[in-house]
């Protein structure tokens, strides 16, 4: 949806809020880990008028910190394991059941150490996206991911590296690039070091691909995503496209 005129975007809105908390558009964000790409998310969007929510976080983990995050926010926050599950399939079941009752329009791997299984791939095909730390397809696939990542980027010499947000497939690392960023490679980085300087760009880079699909300016054309449009100007800081 395409608004030109800002006030009857908004009536739209809030004409559409049955109550404060609901949103037009429902993110379920899966991460395993510490979720800073999950808090950036959460402040772009909270940061002004939007129609889009995290409306579910979901993680392998326990203890993970972004189940912590979430829970501060009021966010609905679940630790759902494969572990807990006989079957693939009764795993896929409850995590389908979970995503439908939240009404999900858009899935986010936000440092997902899991492969989401087929069926959730088929169901939400063409609305899951991952943010990874690497200028893909270079420094992608199995065991390519955290601290693997930035170390590969310095041994191969690289002179820029970066943060990609890409469709999910069934392939590691290997669906349609939405938006990518890049960083300068300096001789004196470390992995963490480079680590560092990719996650400052992955937590607007993230915020950025999401209002893509809020905005519905994302089309997939002969495996290749297509922006089609940027949103309304008062979004530009967190809804711009330059790439
Ligand atoms: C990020 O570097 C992301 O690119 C990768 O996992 C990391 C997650 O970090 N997939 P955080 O948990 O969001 O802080």
């Amino acid at each position: 949806m395409h608004f030109i005129d800002k006030a009857v975007y908004y009536q739209y809105i809030y004409s559409n809020f049955s109550c404060k908390g609901q949103s037009l558009y429902n993110i379920a964000l899966f991460a395993s880990g510490r979720g800073s790409n999950c808090e950036a998310l959460y402040r772009a969007l909270s940061s002004r008028p939007s129609d889009a929510a995290i409306v579910v976080v979901i993680s392998n983990n326990s203890d993970a910190g972004v189940l912590e995050f979430a829970r501060s926010v009021h966010i609905p926050a679940m630790h759902i394991s494969r572990k807990q599950f006989a079957t693939d399939g009764d795993f896929a079941d409850s995590l389908c059941a979970t995503l439908a009752s939240h009404q999900t329009d858009l899935i986010v791997l936000a440092g997902y150490m899991k492969k989401l299984d087929a069926a959730v791939i088929r169901r939400y095909r063409h609305r899951i996206v991952n943010i990874h730390p690497a200028l893909l397809p270079k420094f992608g696939g199995q065991g390519m991911f955290g601290r693997h990542v930035h170390e590969a980027v310095i041994a191969a010499g690289e002179k820029e590296s970066g943060a990609t947000v890409h469709l999910v497939t069934d392939e590691f690392d290997e669906g349609p690039i939405v938006l990518q960023e890049r960083v300068a490679v300096d001789p004196t980085d470390t992995p963490d070091t480079l680590a560092a300087k990719v996650l400052i760009v992955e937590h607007t880079l993230l915020p950025r691909a999401v209002a893509l699909f809020v905005s519905h300016a994302i089309e997939i054309d002969h495996n290749r995503v297509v922006i089609t449009h940027e949103t309304i100007h008062e979004n530009r800081d967190i809804f711009d496209t330059h790439t």
